[in-house]
């Protein structure tokens, strides 16, 4: 086992506000020697088409650039696409876009055009209405060539997506195409993260380890889940980062033991715990950070006994964390830790217990750990908040790694009746019962953002309070000047006595 102090943690400054002007970008240098490293990887010479977001066309929704778009080309707006073509070492490329049309930007806005997104990118810009044309060129000359294609493509069963018809039609006009899907070598090259790419993802945990510490003074009984998450997302807009990261999970009681709850709209009550996992994307990358604290400020012996097993599953797995590692390892040492602290409590029979999970037909046996913690220790952060990571790719902890590590135990109040009531299971289901009613609705889960870079370790996340005494006091600290600040509005007039404003 690592001690806590071993771990190389360069951690992330802890600022009050991450006062932010423009995003940090990613040279156009750097998008080129993507392209390159992309095209270069390719087994054959050939043709890449990568193609962008379209234009959503009903009730304005947001655009949103494709990743893998975004992550070659650095251009961000609607129906374009990369060609890019290698024959005999030479590389040439091509975006297109659509032409400026000042009528249609009334509506949506400036558009940079074909010069002005070839003025931007560096690369050749076309006329996106000419693309299908110019494919049709290169490959007749390329004869017998192959397609390599990045895009929103469809599995084999579901509906065919745009992007898949616009293959079906070149393969249709072109039979002697071989046409091969490129994404998983885009995947390859996302998995490991530049310094500028680390940069923004410093700047995307900063911002959300400052909400995080932002919501604490407006947590407490009678308070809505819906106003963490709105605070939240203030202070992600306000610093300038584009907004959540994905839907921000806000879970009080019951709530704290549902892994995707979203509805975010119960009251808190009063003896609960608050599970916050709420992050922000800046410049398109994204951290992914969630803290759990009582909802009176102060944690109950139970709470805090289930709290700890989680801190020291999540402090012995990133002391694992050193480039050179095995990648599983430390979710080994999580899991071990998670497992023994549930032996303790009477949750489960022993660490390494199972039981029957199967059925008469199938028998089949589950660690009783799964009942409390049932999802992967860690995931690559990025682009995606789910993104590719080298180290999980490899098996080993490498610098560019962007990860998460995120331990959790989750009590529901049902977990008996999960497992299944047969002979066999009775005496478990027994024996395991009154401490699940103790801990029932008791849900825990902490996760913090790490980058491996030639550096060291850091933990990006640091800025959000994780120890007993820390969440606590800072409860207190921001709770006092919450009520300050509502006193003093309420002395300006401003305020109505319940609270609400006039
Ligand atoms: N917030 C999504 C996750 O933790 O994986
Ligand atoms: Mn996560
Ligand atoms: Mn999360």
């Amino acid at each position: 086992m690592q001690a806590r102090g071993s771990l190389r943690i360069l951690c992330a400054l802890c600022c009050a506000l991450v006062a932010r002007s423009a995003h940090a970008q990613i040279a156009q240098s750097d998008y080129a020697a993507r392209r390159t490293a992309l095209v270069t990887s390719l087994p054959t010479d050939g043709v890449l088409l990568a193609l962008g977001a379209r234009e959503p066309r009903d009730n304005h929704l947001a655009f949103w650039q494709s990743q893998d778009f975004r992550y070659l080309t650095g251009f961000d707006e609607p129906d374009a696409a990369l060609v890019m073509i290698r024959r005999g070492g030479e590389v040439r490329g091509l975006l297109f876009v659509p032409p400026r049309d000042p009528a249609m930007e009334v509506w949506t806005g400036a558009r940079l055009g074909v010069e002005g997104a070839s003025a931007r990118t560096g690369l050749e810009g076309r006329d996106a209405r000419t693309l299908d044309t110019t494919l049709d060129s290169i490959l007749s000359s390329i004869g017998r060539g192959t397609l390599y294609a990045v895009g929103d493509f469809g599995d084999a069963t579901g509906p065919q997506t745009p992007d898949d018809q616009l293959l079906a039609q070149l393969r249709a006009r072109h039979p002697s195409l071989s046409v091969r899907d490129a994404t998983a070598s885009v995947l390859r090259l996302r998995s490991v993260k530049s310094a500028a790419e680390q940069e923004l993802l410093r700047t995307a945990a900063a911002i959300s380890a400052a909400a995080h510490r932002d919501v604490l003074g407006s947590i407490g009984p009678g308070r809505n889940e819906y106003e963490v998450e709105a605070l939240a997302e203030f202070t992600f807009r306000r610093q300038g980062a584009d907004g959540p990261a994905y839907p921000s999970i806000v879970g009080s009681g019951p709530n704290s033991t549902t892994l995707h709850y979203n509805r975010n709209d119960r009251f808190m009550q009063d003896g609960e715990l608050l599970l916050m996992d709420m992050a922000a994307s800046y410049g398109a990358y994204t951290a992914d950070i969630t803290r759990t604290v009582p909802v009176n400020g102060r944690f109950t012996e139970d709470q805090r006994a289930v709290y700890e097993i989680v801190l020291e599953a999540l402090v012995h797995a990133e002391g694992q964390v050193r480039a050179g590692a095995p990648w599983k390892q430390p979710s080994d040492s999580a899991t071990a830790v998670i497992q023994r602290g549930l032996a303790r409590l009477g949750l489960i029979e022993a660490p390494n217990a199972t039981y029957g999970c199967g059925s008469e037909e199938r028998p089949q046996r589950c660690p009783q750990v799964a009942l409390y913690y049932m999802h992967s220790l860690s995931h690559g952060i990025g682009l995606d908040v789910h993104d590719p990571d080298v180290s999980a790719q490899t098996g080993m902890m490498t610098p560019g790694s962007a990860f998460t590590i995120e331990p959790g135990i989750y009590v529901r109040a049902g977990t008996v009746e999960i497992i299944p009531a047969t002979r066999e299971n009775a005496a478990f289901r027994a024996r395991i019962a009154p401490a699940v009613r103790r801990y029932a609705n008791i849900g825990v889960r902490i996760e913090d953002d790490y980058l491996i870079t030639d550096a060291g370790v850091e933990r990006i996340s640091a800025g959000a309070p994780r120890e007993v005494e820390e969440v606590e006091r800072a409860m207190a600290t921001r709770r006092r000047s919450a009520v300050r600040d509502t006193a003093m509005a309420r002395a300006r007039g401003s305020l109505r006595p319940d609270g609400a404003t006039r």
